[in-house]
């Protein structure tokens, strides 16, 4: 018999970015099982709708939103249709971000920009536009999703590392600005996660082609790689969300086998 789910987050309204897919997916189905009512935000409107419609299914309390987290008029009128919604709003996950390895001496400024712009601009504004609504909430919880990229220099990662290492000190400064707020901010570092978001590095062609399939080539580069699941990272996101870690702000979690310490 399956172990029903501790409710930690009975009567809590939390916000998940990218949440059609992967990591932020995860997040979102186990908020939602712990008793959160969840509003899921992405770009992808329709992936987003299927996934609000599988925890509907399982008795979850959802809202799916088109939110495109560069945006700053989005953010607002995210926020504006949760508080109208829900009424508060007590947990973040600035989790949507995309993947980019180029060389610094073949990099564009226009990629540059753009990953800054999706992975750190999205940071900035969520922060911003969610601690107004929390502040005046009495307080809350954000957790920003950075990556272990962004702990250890790599070739080839200077747009995305440096993306996710700003991350990872704009959150201590968040902390810093939140707690007399009631508002905690904290940020995990995953290593490889499988997710989609290999489907756009050199990676991939190689694991469909040893593989034959999506759902295969997935699960490849967990077994043949040591990935983390999504749903690990889930469960890391869901502790610093919950009372149990209501002592911890300004803390970045690494989740990466060790990767960043070598
Ligand atoms: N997968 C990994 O190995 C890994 C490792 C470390 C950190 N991360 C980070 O975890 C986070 C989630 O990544 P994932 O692996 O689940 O990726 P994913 O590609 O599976 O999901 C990312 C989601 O973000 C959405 N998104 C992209 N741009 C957006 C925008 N402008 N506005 C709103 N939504 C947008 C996408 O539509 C997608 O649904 C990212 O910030 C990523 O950098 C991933």
């Amino acid at each position: 018999m399956k172990t029903p789910s501790p409710q930690r987050f009975l009567g809590k309204v939390a916000l998940v970015t990218g949440a059609a897919s992967g990591i932020g997916k995860a997040a979102a189905q186990r908020l939602a099982g712990e008793g959160a009512k969840v509003t899921l935000a992405d770009l992808d409107q329709p992936e987003v709708a299927c996934v609000a419609e599988s925890i509907r299914a399982d008795g979850g309390q959802v809202l799916a939103l088109r939110l495109d987290v560069r945006s700053e008029p989005d953010w607002q009128a995210a926020i504006d249709r949760i508080v109208s919604e829900w009424g508060r709003l007590d947990l973040c996950v600035n989790n949507a971000g995309i993947a980019f390895a180029k060389p610094i001496m073949e990099l564009d400024l226009a990629d540059w920009r753009r990953v800054m712009s999706t992975n750190l601009d999205s940071v900035f504004l969520g922060t911003q536009q969610v601690m107004r609504a929390m502040k005046a909430g009495g307080g809350g919880c954000i957790i920003n999703i950075a990556s272990a990229a962004g702990l250890k220099p790599l070739a080839g990662n200077a747009a995305y590392g440096t993306s996710k290492a700003a991350i990872r000190f704009f959150t201590r400064v968040a902390a810093l600005e939140g707690g007399p707020h009631r508002i905690r901010v904290n940020s995990i570092s995953p290593g490889a996660v499988a997710t989609p978001m290999w489907e756009s590095t050199d990676l991939w062609p190689r694991q469909i082609a040893a593989t034959g399939g999506r759902g295969a080539a997935l699960q490849a580069l967990v077994t043949d790689h040591g990935f983390a699941e999504p749903e690990e990272v889930a469960a890391a996101v869901l502790f610093l969300a919950s009372d149990e870690a209501r002592h911890a702000t300004g803390v970045d979690f690494p989740m990466d086998d060790g990767f960043s310490i070598t």
